[in-house]
């Protein structure tokens, strides 16, 4: 076993190294050198994960070229092309990023750099740039003050065509790739038309408040109170504790049925009843009560007409009528999925789930490599080559052997 690990280390800190890149003076990793040549924002964050463990200088250059391209609103974009080609080539209404963003795990990604280094400089650094985005995303993406966050088109979720969004989109759960792509293009021109203004954009195109994402800002709001205190500011951290209940408060008034947290949409916050993933994210950010999460896991993640199948963890249930096992976000496992859903078993102490969830997921990448992502019925690789997410499986193992027992 020992040596599959240091072998799977190897192969990832060669991914990591293979997909780095230095433009105008900025260094950061593209996810794959074929399919995804450019940065985006919340893989930086991944790599700047991993990275932490080995070289802290490389997870901060990664981080810090992410804010170089920062909006004056405060908006991170979740691509920066730095140098444009033919692929993912999109007009988003301005030169060199897109004009959308993505789950915001850049708190949590600083935080994991600092843990290892202690390099106050860095976090002094970062602050400003943290504050103007997670300050944005409260005030833009939540115009109506309720908070919870609110996703302006479905690619900002991270989970392009996830069947969450079917129905926002006006599509049945059976459809084609290209039939999604065409809708989520014809929202970014309409996104264009009005500037990406977000509370226009929520209002009169696309409106989503995704579990995930929510989850994941909550978590975040819980990591940027350690990095005020820890900078002697002691107002913002308060604030921002005061932020991070409220949010949890409203993902349990708004969001939650029968044990289970939906995504909602629209003013009125329809929930979306599609059994994804998304339902264990609030794992990931301790929002549920240990009972709580005990039942979701027994009754949900463990259940084999659901999610334990032969590689878990599939992204959307295998008894929903939209699932396909090599449908992008519509079945196959990703293994920032898993490690999602790892971390989250480790905050409740069901370790036996979550090295599971390790094992399957190292079993993955042994057998099929560093593919996108995989069908999980069969482990078969999908989708594009030398991706950096498998890589996150170091973090798995390394936060498995200092899991508090
Ligand atoms: C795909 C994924 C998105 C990811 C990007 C680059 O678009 O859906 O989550 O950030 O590829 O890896």
């Amino acid at each position: 076993m020992d040596q599959i690990l240091k072998d799977i280390e190897q192969k990832s800190l060669g991914i990591l190294l293979k997909n780095r890149r230095q433009t105008e003076g900025f260094q950061y990793t593209v996810p794959s050198p074929q399919t995804y040549p450019y940065q985006w924002l919340w893989d930086s964050c991944f790599h700047a994960i991993i990275l932490s463990h080995f070289n802290p200088e490389d997870a901060k250059k990664e981080l810090l070229a992410l804010i170089s391209r920062q909006f004056e609103n405060g908006m991170i974009p979740h691509m920066i092309y730095w140098q444009k080609g033919d692929v993912i080539n999109l007009n988003w209404g301005r030169d060199g990023t897109s004009s959308i963003t993505q789950p915001p795990m850049l708190a949590y990604a600083v935080w994991e750099i600092f843990k290892k280094d202690h390099d106050k400089k860095f976090l002094e650094a970062m602050y400003p740039h943290l504050y103007h985005f997670y300050n944005y995303l409260l005030m833009d993406r939540d115009p109506r003050k309720n908070h919870l966050i609110g996703i302006i088109n479905p690619d900002e979720s991270g989970e392009d065509n996830s069947p969450r969004f079917d129905i926002l989109l006006g599509l049945p759960p059976k459809h084609t790739l290209d039939e999604n792509t065409k809708k989520r293009y014809e929202l970014i021109d309409k996104n264009i038309a009005c500037n990406f203004d977000a509370p226009f954009c929520m209002k009169n195109l696309f409106w989503a408040k995704d579990v995930p994402f929510n989850a994941i800002f909550v978590e975040n709001l819980r990591v940027l109170v350690l990095i005020a205190e820890q900078l002697g500011l002691k107002d913002d951290a308060l604030n921002f504790q005061q932020q991070q209940l409220e949010v949890t408060k409203a993902m349990r008034e708004k969001m939650f049925e029968d044990g289970l947290f939906w995504s909602t949409y629209g003013e009125d916050y329809k929930k979306i009843k599609v059994v994804t993933w998304a339902i264990f994210a609030p794992l990931f950010a301790k929002i549920l009560s240990q009972e709580e999460a005990v039942d979701l896991v027994n009754n949900h993640l463990l259940n084999p007409k659901e999610f334990w199948c032969k590689f878990p963890v599939p992204t959307v249930a295998i008894n929903e009528s939209s699932f396909d096992p090599e449908g992008f976000w519509r079945g196959p496992a990703w293994i920032a999925v898993n490690w999602f859903i790892f971390k989250g078993l480790l905050n409740y102490g069901l370790a036996e789930p979550a090295e599971k969830i390790m094992q399957t997921s190292i079993s993955l990448i042994t057998q099929s490599g560093f593919r996108e992502q995989f069908n999980p019925l069969n482990g078969k690789g999908l989708g594009a080559d030398d991706f950096t997410w498998g890589t996150l499986i170091i973090d798995m193992i390394k936060s498995f052997e200092n899991r508090e027992i």
